[in-house]
């Protein structure tokens, strides 16, 4: 009984040590990551930078923001990236005082540290094309003009004029708030830098794991005729990161991101992030292999080192067999919607003959019902299959395209009857996509 009592004794006393030293821990390790808070909360509050000072009490947002940041531990200053030369173009007189400020910080600035990054920027249709996309190439300087040329698949894309006059159309009042929101992500500074970084990079805490969420993607990459976000969140990718992403390592240091910090890719693990044998990179064309956003999409000028770049991503994941097998599949959609478009054409086609369509965009029905064809369907079954999101190739995608071109042959044959003329003669199997082929002539 006794030597019972002492065990107990003894066992209570070890499990109440045990406790102990857990708590202790605990307690350590919580004091520990308060004290880091604190730590920077005291560093910003002792801070000798004016700016930081003075700036805590005007906005204390921005300053709480650059706390967290790894510019503030690395030194990177506010003056860093605001402070420049009088005379600096888009430069103004700071309030109150001597020294001048650049209120929209650029690229510019982030460039003197990250030049790779930049450069890889600008090279990418982030850059010029997107801005172009809405506003055309009238106005932009000689060394712009050079750039955009630069730009290996920087060319402007079959059918992008139409909504160039959708943006004339709607005027400023509204362009302001809707293309100019997403395209400006590449329009030029007036210090002649390109674009803004902090449509990713949430400023002013420039953090990774903001940046690589498929949130900051959504911003713009959302709708009936980009749906990216909506298609990845029913891919199983999407799904794995909806389900398992918080345990996933999104601070791993870039370049060195591998299947165990990531079991799942985001938009920016396929497109961006270096991940298995592909470096990392801020040229989102990099890895892609067709003008999937054109009407009819044409494999682009790298095709096959973009190609080898985004499967090397893959591979890290899946095989060489599911890849190949999965690539050859996704080819053979790209291909049948070129076909059902270049079948809306042949639909269209007698109207233009005889000068029965307007010559004015989006003037009357049919001209919605022919866009949406392949601006929104066509796309969007492409975007589907290249990024596993099933619903969009089909109820989205493929059944919409059918859906409408059965709407354009009704109205087709409405205009050529009330102009005395013969109705469309199409196969009975129309608008399959072997009706397609066989009016389009390409009938195996
Ligand atoms: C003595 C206080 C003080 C100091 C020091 C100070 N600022 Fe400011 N700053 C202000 C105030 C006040 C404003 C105006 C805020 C507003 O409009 O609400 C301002 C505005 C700005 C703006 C926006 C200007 C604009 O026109 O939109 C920038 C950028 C800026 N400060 C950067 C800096 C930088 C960089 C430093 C250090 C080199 C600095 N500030 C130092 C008080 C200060
Ligand atoms: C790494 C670069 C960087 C650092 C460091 C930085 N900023 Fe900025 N700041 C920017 C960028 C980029 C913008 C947004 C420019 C744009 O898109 O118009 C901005 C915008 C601003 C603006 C104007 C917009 C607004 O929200 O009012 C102010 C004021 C400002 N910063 C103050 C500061 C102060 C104060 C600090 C230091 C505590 C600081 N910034 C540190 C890059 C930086
Ligand atoms: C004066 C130099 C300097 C300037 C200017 C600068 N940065 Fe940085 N930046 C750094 C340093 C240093 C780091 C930390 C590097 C590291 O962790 O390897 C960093 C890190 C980053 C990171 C990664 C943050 C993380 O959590 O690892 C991003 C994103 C970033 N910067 C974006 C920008 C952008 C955008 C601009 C311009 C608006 C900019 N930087 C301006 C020096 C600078
Ligand atoms: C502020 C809006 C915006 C955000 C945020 C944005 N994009 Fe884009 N993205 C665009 C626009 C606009 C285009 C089309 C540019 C053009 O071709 O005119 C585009 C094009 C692309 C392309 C096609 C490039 C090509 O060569 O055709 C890819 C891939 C892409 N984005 C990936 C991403 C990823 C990944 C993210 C998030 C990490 C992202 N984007 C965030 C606006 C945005
Ligand atoms: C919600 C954000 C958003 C809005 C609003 C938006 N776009 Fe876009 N746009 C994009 C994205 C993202 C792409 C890239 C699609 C892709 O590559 O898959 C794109 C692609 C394009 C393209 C094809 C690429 C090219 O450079 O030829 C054109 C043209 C275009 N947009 C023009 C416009 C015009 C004009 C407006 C306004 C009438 C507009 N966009 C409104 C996000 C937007
Ligand atoms: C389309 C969204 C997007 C835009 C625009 C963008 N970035 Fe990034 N950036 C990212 C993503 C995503 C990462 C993380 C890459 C990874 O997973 O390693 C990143 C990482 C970085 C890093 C960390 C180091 C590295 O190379 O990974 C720096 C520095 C950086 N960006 C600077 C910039 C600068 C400067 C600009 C403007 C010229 C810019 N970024 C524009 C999405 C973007
Ligand atoms: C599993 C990898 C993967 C993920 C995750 C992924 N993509 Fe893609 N994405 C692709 C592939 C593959 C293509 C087609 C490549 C080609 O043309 O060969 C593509 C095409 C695109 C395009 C079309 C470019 C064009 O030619 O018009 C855009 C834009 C895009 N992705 C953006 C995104 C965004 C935004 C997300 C997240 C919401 C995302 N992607 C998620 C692999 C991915
Ligand atoms: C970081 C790892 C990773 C990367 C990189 C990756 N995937 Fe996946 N992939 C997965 C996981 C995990 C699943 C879900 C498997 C399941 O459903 O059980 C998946 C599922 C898929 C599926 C559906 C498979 C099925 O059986 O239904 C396809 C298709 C696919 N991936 C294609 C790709 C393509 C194409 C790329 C490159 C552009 C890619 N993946 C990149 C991890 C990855």
């Amino acid at each position: 009984m006794k030597i019972f009592k002492n065990t107990r004794l003894l066992l209570s006393g070890i499990v109440l040590t045990g406790l102990i030293l857990i708590f202790t821990t605990i307690a350590i390790v919580a004091f520990e990551d308060e004290d880091t808070v604190e730590d920077t909360l005291a560093q910003l509050s002792d801070s000798d930078d004016e700016c930081v000072v003075c700036h805590s009490n005007h906005t204390p947002g921005i300053v709480n923001q650059y706390g967290q940041s790894d510019h503030f531990k690395n030194n990177v200053s506010c003056a860093d990236c605001h402070e420049v030369e009088e005379g600096y173009a888009g430069a103004v007189q700071h309030p109150e005082a001597e020294f001048y400020v650049l209120p929209s910080s650029s690229p510019a600035k982030c460039e003197t540290c990250h030049r790779q990054q930049v450069q890889e920027f600008n090279l990418s249709r982030h850059a010029l094309p997107a801005y172009i996309a809405y506003a055309g190439t009238d106005g932009l300087s000689e060394e712009h003009l050079a750039l955009y040329e630069s730009i290996p698949e920087g060319g402007a894309m079959p059918g992008g004029r139409e909504r160039n006059s959708l943006h004339a159309m709607e005027g400023p009042e509204i362009t302001r708030f809707a293309c100019e929101t997403c395209h400006n992500i590449g329009k030029p500074n007036e210090d002649g830098s390109v674009g803004d970084c902090t449509t990713c990079h949430l400023r002013h805490e420039f953090n990774l794991e903001q940046a690589r969420k498929p949130e900051t993607c959504n911003a713009c990459h959302i709708g009936p005729d980009h749906p990216q976000w909506e298609i990845y969140q029913e891919s199983p990718h999407g799904i794995a990161y909806m389900t398992l992403g918080h345990e996933w390592n999104w601070e791993a240091e870039p370049g060195t991101l591998t299947v165990v910090d990531f079991p799942a890719p985001t938009c920016a693990t396929c497109h961006m992030s270096g991940f298995g044998l592909s470096a990392t990179t801020h040229d989102v064309g990099d890895r892609l292999t067709w003008f999937l956003a054109a009407k009819i999409s044409e494999p682009r000028p790298n095709a096959s080192e973009n190609r080898i770049r985004m499967q090397n991503v893959c591979l890290a994941c899946h095989s060489s067999n599911f890849v190949e097998d999965f690539y050859s599949g996704a080819d053979l959609v790209v291909d049948a919607v070129n076909d059902w478009v270049r079948l809306s054409d042949a639909l269209v086609a007698p109207l233009k003959e005889n000068g029965l369509m307007t010559p004015a965009p989006f003037d009357e029905p049919i001209d919605y019902v022919y866009f949406n064809i392949w601006h929104h369907w066509g796309r969007t079954a492409k975007f589907g299959a290249w990024m596993q999101g099933a619903d969009y190739v089909q109820w989205h995608g493929a059944y919409e395209i059918m859906h409408d071109l059965s709407e354009l042959r009704e109205m087709v044959d409405a205009k050529l009857e009330a102009a005395g003329l013969e109705p469309l003669d199409l196969p009975e199997n129309f608008p399959s996509i072997d009706a397609a082929r066989q009016v389009i002539g390409e009938d195996e």
